[in-house]
């Protein structure tokens, strides 16, 4: 069990030593463990660092905004926002199976991030917030998400990337990531977000992704997520979204018929994400949030609650 303290300085002196003069790349995604590489390497090596965000059209509401905002400004670190919106629907126009979704997402990361190197005089490495959860399951047992889901940020440097990898956190738990973080002075509403997953609403929009449906779907999982914290129910629970489905259904609205897609909410509780319980949410926020949504959100009539456990169900619909 590290000090964090002392973790700290450690791992400042290696990245150090490690880096040299070189120039490291990081994916910000705004995640915890992303963020937590970003300002402990930012700590060392300052403007050596330069992060990526990368908007791929299927980020959450206002995420590139708050993320500037947080990092950008407040840390002042150098974090260039790449809008790769269009690349990312492109290719993902007529990709309805979950793991080509993936790999075309994924494929895209990689290209963006070749692109961005390029740019930059002296880059050498690529740093990832891996943590050590992450190191295990790329190794020999492998959990069921790794191998039933194929994530992209796992496992060490996709193919087709020309970088050394900065991995400071390789040693760390989750809980200790947070401490770190925390240690670091990152906001507490940045170090307890729920995890979000690299292709992003990309696997929350079921069927074909379009820039129209992810429109919709940001919307409805923005009110939800306020809702959560409104309640001060957001910490309770470990993660929680809203789910797109490519089905239409009749619903009535004034005097006018209504025909438009069905949304799901999706909140689970877990310790590990191996195996996770539906929460049990109170029905008059789940009320609260039917209502908001249907009626504010344009494009969704209908909404279900998901009450499905993993196994044998998983936390994402895809
Ligand atoms: P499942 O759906 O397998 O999810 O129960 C377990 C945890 O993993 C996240 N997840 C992903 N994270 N890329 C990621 O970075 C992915 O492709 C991916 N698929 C699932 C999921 O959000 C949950 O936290």
């Amino acid at each position: 069990n590290w000090d964090m303290g002392n973790y700290i300085e450690k791992a400042v002196a290696d990245i150090k030593e490690k880096v040299g003069d070189k120039e490291v790349i990081l994916g910000l995604s705004g995640g915890v463990d992303s963020s937590v590489a970003a300002v402990l390497i930012h700590k060392a090596i300052g403007d050596q660092l330069t992060c990526i965000f990368v908007d791929t059209g299927l980020l959450r509401k206002n995420e590139a905004e708050k993320v500037m905002e947080t990092y950008g400004k407040n840390y002042n670190i150098k974090i260039k926002c790449v809008d790769a919106s269009e690349r990312f629907l492109g290719n993902l126009k007529g990709v309805t199976d979950p793991e080509k979704k993936r790999k075309t997402i994924g494929k895209d990361f990689i290209e963006v991030f070749n692109e961005e190197k390029k740019k930059l005089k002296n880059a050498k490495f690529l740093a990832q917030g891996t943590i050590y959860p992450d190191v295990i399951e790329s190794q020999s047992v492998k959990g069921p998400s790794a191998t039933i889901k194929s994530h992209h940020n796992v496992g060490g440097l996709p193919e087709g990337m020309d970088f050394e990898l900065l991995e400071p956190l390789r040693e760390l738990f989750k809980d200790e990531v947070r401490k770190v973080g925390r240690e670091l002075g990152i906001p507490d509403h940045m170090i307890d977000r729920h995890p979000f997953p690299g292709p992003g609403l990309g696997i929350r929009i079921l069927g074909e992704v379009t820039k129209e449906k992810a429109d919709i779907l940001r919307e409805a999982d923005d009110i939800f997520i306020k809702e959560l914290w409104n309640h001060a129910l957001y910490n309770k629970v470990s993660q929680a979204f809203v789910v797109l489905l490519p089905v239409k259904s009749v619903g009535v609205m004034g005097d006018e018929r209504t025909y438009e897609y069905t949304a799901v909410l999706r909140s689970a509780d877990t310790t590990d994400f191996m195996t996770a319980t539906w929460s049990h949410l109170p029905y008059e926020f789940l009320e609260k949030v039917s209502n908001r949504i249907i009626n504010e959100v344009k494009g969704i009539n209908r909404l279900a609650y998901d009450i499905s456990s993993k196994p044998p169900a998983t936390i994402e619909w895809e």
